[in-house]
């Protein structure tokens, strides 16, 4: 039997070694984590991450193929297959702070596996890593195999799902990606992998490259993603000063074959984990390479982000007749995304401390994402990318004015205004006449998702910004 550990449960470790389980039967999965409280919960009724189907799949396999441990040495001991998910943040200290990325838990990783094994493994890059990472794990890994005679093979395997859909994109990937070394050696693990994929995904999804293009590939296609959003955001600011509006314009380009309907929606700014931490590592890359223009480019796309998130804020106190001070705003939805709890590098942090600075009170309501965190992000401290010295603190007097609560008429009751920072399906069959009845008038709504009709919000009375579209 095929032993396989998958190192780090997170949102990607956690679902990727669970559907691997699935569509596996005759694979022990082993996954493993030095947090404790992760893996108790993964072991709970409770996960420790929501993603709609994830705790059936995890429901059929735990106990029988699958099973969640803190004894991590024992388990990568046992494995013939070692998949790496642990984090890959950005630096915020040191060589290449703010943009580079912080291969500390990879690293340990690493050397945890060379000093543990005694028997031949593949470990894969399953974490997005700079490009030519593999290089330096080899190191890592073979520094003390000589007296062992262990052989190792590292591939690259990124990950492209996506939070909230994250089980389906690993049923149903549009397609699985290995790098590996082009010796013997090197393509014997390639297709090892790639029998495992083939239990359920098209060989012909299943695209096999070099290391270093595997490597590199994950992070142009996030960096892609993200241009594409920012390039949709730079047109919405043209189109509230023009009267075009952005929807429309989004879905004159969708039409274009050669451009496609997908990651055209204009937003309040992209958030989650990966896009910004993996475009500033492929901006450090290039300036370590000597590409400034190329490094250029791509901070245009993290800066227009950052202009995007402003540009709400602004407008939102502009409107409110140039102060919010002392107005109670409610915030609808603070994770990143619909569908998913995480609420890491969510715009909703940027918009709030913005009105925070501008000394609001907010009342905030999201679905899934608890109080406990909400008041976590607020007060934690948040590193600039572009001036990583530079640590902006909230204080905790200014916390206290964040209230978060458990529905949204309670969160809209006696306030100025409204701001959807999350697409939330329950946000569009809020009854908005009475939410309008319980506010302070004239009533505002900012709909930073584009989700909600406006002709009907301005026959009840709201005052209406959207994305870009006319006042
Ligand atoms: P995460 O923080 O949710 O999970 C990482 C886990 O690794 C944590 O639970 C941590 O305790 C554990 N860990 C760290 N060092 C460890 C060690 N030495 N031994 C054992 N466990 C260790 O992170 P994530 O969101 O799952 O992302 C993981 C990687 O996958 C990142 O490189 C990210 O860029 C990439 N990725 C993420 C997504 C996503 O949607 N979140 C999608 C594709 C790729
Ligand atoms: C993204 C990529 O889509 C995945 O392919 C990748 O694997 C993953 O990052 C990763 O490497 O972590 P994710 O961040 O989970 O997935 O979610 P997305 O659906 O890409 O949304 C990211 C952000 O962009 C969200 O804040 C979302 O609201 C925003 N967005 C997305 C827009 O503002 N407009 C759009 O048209 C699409």
């Amino acid at each position: 039997m095929v032993k396989i550990c998958g190192i780090g449960a997170g949102y990607v470790g956690g679902p990727t070694m669970a559907v691997i389980a699935l569509k596996c039967p005759s694979i022990e999965v082993a996954v493993v984590d030095i947090s404790h409280s992760r893996i108790s919960a993964w072991n709970s009724k409770k996960l420790p991450i929501y993603e709609p189907g994830l705790e059936e799949v995890v429901n059929q396999c735990r106990g029988k193929n699958l099973l969640f441990s803190t004894d991590v040495e024992k388990h990568v001991y046992e494995a013939d297959i070692i998949f790496v998910s642990v984090n890959t943040p950005t630096k915020i200290r040191g060589l290449g702070a703010g943009k580079a990325a912080d291969l500390t838990y990879w690293e340990s990783a690493a050397r945890m596996i060379a000093d543990v094994s005694n028997s031949n493994k593949i470990v894969i890059e399953k974490s997005t890593v700079p490009v030519r990472t593999a290089e330096a794990i080899e190191k890592i890994l073979t520094h003390n195999t000589n007296s062992k005679g262990i052989k190792y093979q590292i591939l690259s395997n990124p990950e492209f799902l996506s939070e909230g859909t994250a089980i389906q994109d690993l049923l149903n990937p549009d397609r699985v990606l290995i790098g590996g070394n082009q010796d013997p050696e090197g393509l014997e693990a390639i297709q090892k992998l790639k029998a495992i994929y083939a239990h359920w995904v098209p060989e012909d999804r299943i695209i096999t490259t070099n290391l270093w293009s595997a490597e590199l590939s994950k992070l142009a296609d996030n960096a892609f993603l993200a241009q594409r959003i920012s390039s949709i955001n730079a047109m919405s600011a043209l189109c509230e000063t023009t009267g075009a509006e952005v929807s429309q314009v989004s879905l004159a380009l969708s039409k274009n074959t050669k451009i496609g309907p997908k990651f055209l929606n204009a937003s309040v700014g992209f958030g989650g984990s990966c896009f910004q931490k993996d475009i500033l590592n492929l901006v450090y890359i290039c300036e370590s390479n000597g590409l400034t223009e190329v490094a250029n480019y791509w901070k245009e796309v993290i800066k227009v982000n950052d202009y995007q998130k402003s540009r709400f804020v602004h407008r939102v106190v502009t409107s409110m007749f140039n102060t919010v001070s002392g107005k109670k705003i409610a915030i609808l939805g603070f994770a990143f995304k619909k569908d998913t709890s995480d609420t890491r590098k969510t715009p909703a942090i940027d918009v709030c401390k913005g009105l925070l600075g501008d000394n609001a009170c907010l009342s905030i309501y999201d679905p899934r994402v608890t109080e406990e965190q909400i008041q976590k992000d607020l007060s934690m401290g948040d590193v600039e990318w572009d001036h990583p010295i530079h640590l902006q603190a909230v204080s905790s007097t200014v916390v206290k004015q964040v209230n978060v609560v458990g529905d949204p008429y309670e969160a809209t009751r006696d306030a100025h205004g409204i701001c959807i920072l999350t697409e939330w399906d329950e946000f569009k069959t809020i009854d908005y006449e009475r939410v309008y009845d319980k506010m302070e008038k004239p009533a505002f709504v900012f709909d930073g998702r584009n989700m909600l009709n406006v002709d009907k919000l301005r026959e009840i009375g709201f005052i209406v910004y959207s994305i870009g579209r006319p006042l």
